[in-house]
């Protein structure tokens, strides 16, 4: 109920506290976000901290270490001897945060090679993945003065942006982008441009935030995908090229419509009847689908000409209603 969500907050707060003081007597924490180019302004901008090296660190926060809060909140683990261990250990500390700042999750960091690189928060009372995007309550300004967010796989390609000067990119987390996620951002932006890693991970998660996408879209809201060279995340971009570059590039980004012809079209010989018959029949699961009434119009036309068919032809074969008549 709402008593233990508040509860878990506290819980969850302490440890964010708890965390941020260890990384200040952690040269070997410190250093490492220093060497990712972090200044210790954006690191509390984000309330970044660090999870000592020990299986029990928490009881010096937590008096109550056996409390049963610690293990609800996904902060212990309680083993099948019986003993209860931290479950982030030497781990750099992202908290992630609800709307409204509240620390509901964490992602934790290792600091040197080592499986797995992130270890997340489970779910919890807090915490539903497909929810939550990280960084929303600082990206929030940003996403007001801009009416753009900027959609990134990762925590630090969050942080990294920010600390160039982009403050309006949040991160999905590793999870798909869910029709959720779009839903809330555009509720507080007019364009959003998906930025993924340019490897074949980051492609196949652009897939994933079209489809999510096409439930969203209205008639004065723009989508946009962002695709980075092969070896690029956004942290790594903006890192050797500049913010003034990024910010080119999402400006010049793929609106939804064409990467989502390309994407029909992939695998279909447009030179012959069959493939364009296949691009026409791999459209049939997603344009109906998009929400946006004038947009699906222009993309039924769009298709259209690339299938050599009339829009009318193209619509019946979708199974939408033909497009009006004057
Ligand atoms: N992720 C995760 N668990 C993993 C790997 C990744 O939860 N084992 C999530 C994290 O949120 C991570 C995001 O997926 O930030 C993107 O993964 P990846 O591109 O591999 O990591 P980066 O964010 O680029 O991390 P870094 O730059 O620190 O290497
Ligand atoms: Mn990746
Ligand atoms: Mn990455
Ligand atoms: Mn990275
Ligand atoms: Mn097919």
């Amino acid at each position: 109920g709402r008593e233990q969500q508040r509860s878990l907050i506290d819980v969850m707060s302490t440890a964010a506290r708890f965390y941020r003081e260890q990384l200040k007597s952690s040269p070997r924490a410190v250093d490492y976000l220093k060497r990712r180019g972090l200044t210790g302004e954006i690191a509390a901008r984000f309330g970044i901290g660090y999870a000592p090296d020990g299986w029990q660190s928490l009881d010096k926060a937590f008096p109550k270490y056996d409390d049963g809060g610690l293990a609800e909140a996904g902060l212990v683990i309680d083993n099948e001897a019986g003993r209860r261990y931290d479950r982030f250990r030497d781990r750099i500390m992202f908290p992630i945060q609800d709307a409204r700042g509240n620390v509901i999750a964490f992602g934790g960091r290792i600091l040197d090679a080592g499986e797995p690189k992130y270890l997340n928060s489970p779910e919890t009372p807090l915490f539903e993945k497909g929810r939550e995007l990280y960084g929303l309550p600082q990206a929030r300004v940003g996403i007001r003065e801009t009416g753009t967010v900027i959609v990134v796989e990762g925590y630090m390609d969050v942080v990294a942006l920010a600390q160039y000067g982009v403050n309006n990119a949040v991160a999905t987390l590793g999870t798909a982008t869910t029709p959720t996620h779009v839903q809330k951002l555009l509720r507080q932006a007019d364009r959003l441009v998906f930025c993924f890693d340019g490897d074949k991970a980051g492609r196949k998660a652009a897939r994933r935030g079209l489809e999510a996408s096409l439930p969203h879209l209205a008639d004065d809201k723009t989508v946009c995908f962002l695709f980075l060279p092969a070896e690029h995340d956004p942290d790594s971009f903006v890192r050797e090229r500049g913010a003034e570059a990024f910010q080119l590039a999402a400006r010049d980004a793929t609106p939804l419509g064409r990467f989502l012809l390309d994407t029909l079209a992939e695998g279909c010989d447009l030179q012959t009847a069959e493939g364009r018959a296949h691009l026409v029949h791999n459209a049939k699961e997603f344009v109906p689908k998009i929400a946006a009434q004038v947009l699906r119009l222009q993309i039924v036309r769009d298709l259209a000409a690339v299938a050599q068919l009339s829009p009318e032809e193209t619509s019946s074969a979708l199974g939408l209603a033909p497009p009006p008549r004057p």
